[in-house]
């Protein structure tokens, strides 16, 4: 069962190479609003994306999960869920629904150590019906995508070709 708590970020893992990621957790993380904005994670010099910050923007559809290891926050998620059939254009039949990654981000001292490949792990168990998408917004992460073997949906006309695509895990 996810708990509903926002999540301090106390610390880093920097001098624990290698990591195991066998105990890493999940939760989810609702936005508290305070006067007009809504808060969702404390700052961190560790999640460097803007996609973070407090926003005036409500909640709406929207989830946001906090991924920890010893109690230190390693990654951040966004994502939309439609858990009903969901066909597109681009990404075919979606019969179970979808759930789309707006934002995710491992903490910066704690990347390429297997913690995103985990995270998505938790997605899927969590969410086990619905196909997951997410956004990609440029080439350096296009490689995480691409090394976890999901589908780059490449648009049709060569003109539109850019980072910023659609990837799906099948
Ligand atoms: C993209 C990101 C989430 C990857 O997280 P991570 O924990 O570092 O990724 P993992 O260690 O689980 O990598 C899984 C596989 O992806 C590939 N990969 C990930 N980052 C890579 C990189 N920088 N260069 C080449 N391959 C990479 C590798 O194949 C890797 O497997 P391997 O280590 O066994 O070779 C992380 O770099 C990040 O937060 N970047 C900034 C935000 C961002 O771009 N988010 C994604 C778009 S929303």
């Amino acid at each position: 069962m996810l708990e509903n708590k926002p999540i301090s970020h106390d610390g880093t893992l920097k001098d624990e190479k290698p990591v195991s990621t066998d105990t890493l957790s999940m939760v989810e993380v609702a936005p508290r609003k305070a006067r007009t904005l809504w808060h969702t994670f404390d700052a961190s010099k560790e999640f460097t994306r803007p996609w973070w910050k407090a926003s005036s923007d409500e909640p709406g559809t929207c989830h946001w999960l906090s991924f920890q290891l010893d109690g230190i926050e390693v990654a951040r998620c966004k994502f939309n869920l439609i858990e009903k059939p969901h066909p597109t254009p681009q990404l075919g039949d979606m019969p179970e629904g979808q759930l789309d990654i707006l934002a995710f981000e491992v903490a910066a001292s704690t990347r390429r150590r297997g913690i995103g490949r985990k995270a998505l792990e938790l997605i899927r168990r969590r969410y086990p019906m619905p196909r997951l998408t997410a956004l990609n917004d440029d080439a350096e992460s296009r490689k995480f995508w691409d090394g976890v073997g999901w589908i780059r949906q490449e648009p049709n006309e060569v003109f539109m070709r850019s980072d910023r695509v659609t990837y799906s895990e099948r």
